[in-house]
C-alpha cells in the first residue's frame, strides 16, 4: 500500500479526482494545505481524511513521517517546496501543472496566469503536465502530458475549463502508475514499464 499525502491551496478539484478514484481513495492518508480556507480541506474532511494546515516544512515533514507517507502529490499547491523537503522525498513528489511543460512553466506561471499567457500567445493546443518534483519550479522528469485543441477558445477561462477536464484524468492515471511501480526514471526521462 502506497500511503499518499495530497497538498492543496485552493478548490481541490484535482484532490477530488483522486478521492473519486476507487483505486486511489483509500491510499490518501493526509491532506496538507498552506491555506486555512482551502476548500480542498473540506473535501478531505467530507471523506474522513486527516488534514494539516501548516507553512512550516519541518513540521510538515514530521507529520508525514508519522503517517508513513510514501508519495506526496501537489494538486494545486501554490507554495514553493524547499530543497530539503524535496531531498527527503527523492522522486516521491508529483506535481500537476496546467500547461505543456516546459512551456508556460516556472516562477509566476500558476492558475489563471498560465491560461492567460497561453491565450495571449495564440496557442492552438494546451493541456496538463504531471511531473516529478526534483527542485526548482515546474522542473523535473515528465510523467504524463495530454493535449487538447484550444483553437476555438475565446478566453483564458475557456482554456482552463478544457485543460481541467484533462487534469482530472491525468493525475489519477499518473498516481496509479506510480503506485503500481510502472514508472522508471533514466537520464531525466520517465519510462512507463
Ligand atoms: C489546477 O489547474 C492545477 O493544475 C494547478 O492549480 C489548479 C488547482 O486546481 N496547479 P484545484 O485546486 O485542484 O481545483
Amino acid at each position: 500500500m502506497v500511503n499518499i499525502a495530497v497538498f492543496v491551496s485552493g478548490g481541490g478539484s484535482n484532490l477530488q479526482s483522486l478521492i473519486d478514484d476507487k483505486q486511489i481513495k483509500d491510499n490518501i492518508k493526509l491532506v496538507v494545505s498552506n491555506k486555512e480556507a482551502a476548500y480542498g480541506l473540506v473535501r478531505a474532511k467530507d471523506n474522513n481524511i486527516a488534514t494539516l494546515v501548516s507553512k512550516d516544512f519541518g513540521e510538515i515533514l514530521d507529520v508525514l513521517k508519522g503517517y508513513s507517507i510514501d508519495l506526496v502529490v501537489l494538486a494545486g499547491y501554490l507554495a514553493i517546496i524547499p530543497q530539503h523537503f524535496v531531498d527527503a522525498y527523492p522522486n516521491k513528489i508529483i506535481n500537476i501543472h496546467p500547461a505543456l511543460l516546459p512551456s508556460f512553466g516556472g516562477k509566476g506561471y500558476y492558475g489563471m496566469n498560465v491560461h492567460k499567457a497561453v491565450y495571449e500567445q495564440g496557442c492552438k493546443v494546451s493541456g496538463p503536465t504531471v511531473h516529478f518534483v526534483t527542485g526548482g519550479v515546474d522542473k523535473g522528469p515528465i510523467i504524463l502530458q495530454r493535449s487538447v485543441d484550444i483553437s476555438s477558445c475565446g478566453s483564458p477561462e475557456e482554456i482552463q475549463t478544457k485543460v481541467l477536464v484533462l487534469e482530472h484524468q491525468l493525475l489519477p492515471e499518473a498516481v496509479k502508475l506510480y503506485c503500481n511501480h510502472k514508472l522508471r526514471i533514466e537520464n531525466n526521462r520517465v519510462e512507463i514499464i
